[in-house]
């Protein structure tokens, strides 16, 4: 039986911290399903097809990847993949008390679908989607953080 994972998140857009968590999960599964999230109580810089398209390009080089965008409840989403795990990136003790939250409300809905940190490389433990995109507005080199492509769409955004 193969083993899948979901990797849920906004990916708005996916930065070099989620490729190398996508890069370590492609180690332990069989597939990994990156699940880009429609629905957010964040404003999204870029819409949903914009944050699947760039995560596409970035994750081209994973045969064990592939992209999907989801819109419902993600256990109800890891299910209709027949993905049992759902992956989450930890880069400092301060994410844990909100993956503590998600990951217990995700097991009371869904006993069987487990989730497990993965903890990416430590050159990317301070880095999150929004501080990038606010040194991208402010003219900053974002080389170092995100894939050539995901650059080029902030700079075309402007935001
Ligand atoms: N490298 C770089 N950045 C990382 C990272 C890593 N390895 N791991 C996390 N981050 C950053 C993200 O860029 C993001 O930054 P931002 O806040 O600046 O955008 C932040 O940490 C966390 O965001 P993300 O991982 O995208 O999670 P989220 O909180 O936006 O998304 C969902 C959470 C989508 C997984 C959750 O809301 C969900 O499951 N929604 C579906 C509906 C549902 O089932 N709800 C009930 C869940 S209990």
């Amino acid at each position: 039986m193969s083993k899948i994972a979901i990797y849920p998140g906004t990916f708005d857009p996916i930065t070099h911290g989620h490729r190398d968590i996508v890069l370590r999960a492609s180690q332990l599964f069989d597939r990994v399903i990156i699940a880009v999230s429609e629905h957010t109580h964040k404003n999204p810089a870029f819409d949903i097809n914009e944050r699947i398209a760039l995560a596409t390009e970035v994750l081209t080089e994973f045969d064990r990847a592939e992209v999907k965008g989801f819109s419902n409840l993600l256990v109800d989403f890891a299910r209709e993949q027949k993905a049992n795990t759902i992956i989450r990136g930890l880069r400092a003790v301060s994410d844990l008390e909100y993956e503590f939250q998600l990951a217990s409300m995700n097991r009371k809905l869904s006993p069987n679908i487990e989730t497990i940190f993965l903890m990416p490389d430590e050159q990317y433990t301070y880095l999150s989607s929004s501080i990038v995109r606010q040194v991208a507005s402010l003219k900053g080199d974002i080389s170092d953080f995100v894939h050539p492509s995901v650059a080029k769409a902030l700079t075309g955004k402007h935001c």
